[in-house]
């Protein structure tokens, strides 16, 4: 499977989400991250249902939900209406992750469990045949700009090592502190989808730096 970049909407221009949108889409971003706070499950609210309502129509690539949010099993239907291709939610975020599992999967979108830092990944394990995706916390989920946290490498390698022996094609995806010079860390530690807020949207050159991301371009910059 080829190496995906997916942007995270949180570092970008909420006072002009479309025109946002559409540079990402131009610089060849594989997938929208729709990062979802509640003020509860992390620190911060960023934003839900109505936005995604208004922006979703301008957006032609897959769009992945990610729900940083308590009780996520009365939201993931919302999401799936919205027009989300995939949901991902917090192993940490419900004692019940497996009805939150079977519901999104009912509504035929696509599966995520993301784990954050202190997590570990063979609490995954017992839900592997069910999904479709793994997201690594490369930083604490609730904030966009934070310094990528390298403890974190060997959670990708095992994630991979997981993934490798299910013989299912689930993607491993990274959130958090991705930039030119983390980037080929983590896929060479097994990741194959790059999530990316800020190393995306500061860039003046979108397009040269999702090809870095996807470590289809030697350069640093
Ligand atoms: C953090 C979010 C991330 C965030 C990444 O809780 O889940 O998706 O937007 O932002 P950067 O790439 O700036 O670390
Ligand atoms: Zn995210």
């Amino acid at each position: 499977m080829d190496n995906l970049v997916a942007a995270s909407l949180l570092a970008s221009d909420f006072s002009n989400l479309e025109r946002e949108i559409k540079r990402a889409e131009l610089a060849g971003v594989d997938w929208i991250h729709y990062d979802v706070m509640d003020g509860l499950f992390v620190r911060n609210i960023s934003f839900g249902e109505p936005v995604l309502k208004s922006v979703s129509k301008s957006i032609s690539i897959p769009i992945d939900a990610h729900l940083m949010i308590t009780d996520p099993i009365r939201y993931v239907g919302n999401y799936a209406m919205l027009g989300a291709n995939g949901i991902t939610v917090h192993y940490e975020s419900t004692p019940d992750i497996q009805s939150v599992i079977a519901k999104i999967r009912a509504l035929g979108c696509k599966v995520g469990l993301a784990i954050k830092p202190a997590t570990p990944v063979a609490y995954i394990k017992p839900y592997i045949s069910q999904l479709d995706m793994i997201l690594i916390m490369t930083v604490e989920p609730g904030f966009g700009g934070q310094v990528f946290l390298t403890e974190t490498l060997s959670k990708i390698t095992e994630a991979r090592q997981l993934v490798n022996e299910s013989g299912r094609e689930i993607r491993i995806q990274v959130d958090g502190g991705i930039n030119a010079y983390t980037a080929p860390m983590v896929l060479e530690a097994g990741a194959d989808v790059l999530v990316s807020g800020s190393y995306l949207f500061k860039s003046d050159e979108m397009r040269r730096a999702v090809n870095i991301l996807r470590g289809k371009n030697s350069e640093i910059n």
